[in-house]
């Protein structure tokens, strides 16, 4: 395979910089985001990877990333929109949005969208890493993306993981007729700093107690990421589809992963609330 130019998102850590690692090896070209800018360097640099640290609970950084790239180059085969957390506290960022849906879903969005047209030429696969998080926990009301009423950690997390799942079904629909192809995938319950800024129990209990050392290995989680970018569309995996951790379409989904209406209103809002206009 001739080499690839991939963008990851949330390579800092965990199951992106375990990615990044087994992708170097094999001498791919990658340009790497993370939040922090010395665990990024930490990452980046020993495999010769092209960084940029960009916290996403500040939208302006995602726009400078994606500028970033842009400056970098005119071809992208691969972007993994990986970057995402838990977060225990309620907070609305300085953009106006709930935290938990800006860093795990809008910010992201954002980034694909103003990188649309380079991803579009190159005829890309989109990664999201979602969760199973979307089917425990998550079930998208449009008139509460904020949560003004109750803030429960779990189902902003869950809705925005669903999120990750509408938004490749978005863009399959929207531009795959023109080669793209779009995915989401559960990478598996992995034991990497996930679930530090969680201040739910269950999840503390799985992921910060000896427990977590039944979780699969961050490599593990990588392996999933990386079988999608190694596939090819409509004959290894569908575009549009969502994968659990066994590389299979889950046989009972959440019923709003299949909601082509709420698809396509989470497109409309997110679009608004990120400043892009609304496609078509
Ligand atoms: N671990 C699991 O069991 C599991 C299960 C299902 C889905 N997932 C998903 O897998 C993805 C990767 O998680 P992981 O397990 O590898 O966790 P991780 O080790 O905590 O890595 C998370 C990555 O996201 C970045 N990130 C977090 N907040 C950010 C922000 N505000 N702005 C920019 N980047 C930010 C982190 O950057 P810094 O390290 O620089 O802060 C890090 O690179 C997430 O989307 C998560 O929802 C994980």
């Amino acid at each position: 395979m001739s080499q690839r130019t991939i963008v990851i998102t949330g390579a800092s850590d965990g199951i992106g910089a375990a990615a990044a690692r087994k992708l170097a090896a094999r001498g791919e070209r990658l340009l790497l985001i993370g939040r922090s800018p010395e665990k990024l360097a930490a990452v980046a640099d020993p495999i010769g990877a092209e960084s940029y640290a960009a916290d996403f609970e500040h939208l302006d950084q995602v726009r400078a990333a994606a500028a970033w790239v842009r400056e970098r180059t005119d071809r992208i085969d691969v972007l993994a929109n990986n970057a995402g957390g838990v977060f225990a506290e309620y907070k609305i960022t300085g953009d106006g949005n709930e935290r938990t849906m800006q860093v795990n879903h809008y910010a992201g969005f954002l980034f694909t969208n103003l990188l649309i047209d380079i991803l579009t030429a190159s005829k890309a696969t989109i990664v999201n890493t979602s969760s199973v998080g979307a089917h425990a926990f998550g079930n998208i009301e449009m008139s509460d993306l904020d949560y003004t009423k109750k803030y429960k950690v779990m189902k902003a997390y869950g809705d925005s993981k669903l999120a990750n799942i509408l938004f490749a079904k978005g863009l399959d629909s929207r531009y795959h007729d023109q080669g793209l192809s779009a995915v989401a995938i559960h990478p598996g319950n992995i034991s990497s700093n996930f679930g530090k800024e969680t201040g739910n129990a269950m999840m503390k209990f799985i992921y910060k107690t000896p427990l977590a050392r039944m979780l699969s290995k961050p490599e593990s989680g990588a392996d999933n990421l990386i079988w999608l970018m190694d596939g090819t569309p409509g004959v290894t995996w569908t575009s549009g589809q969502y994968y659990d951790e066994h590389r299979k379409p889950l046989k009972k989904p959440n019923p709003q992963q299949n909601d082509a209406g709420l698809a396509d209103a989470l497109w409309a809002e997110s679009a608004r609330r990120v400043g892009l206009p609304v496609a078509a």
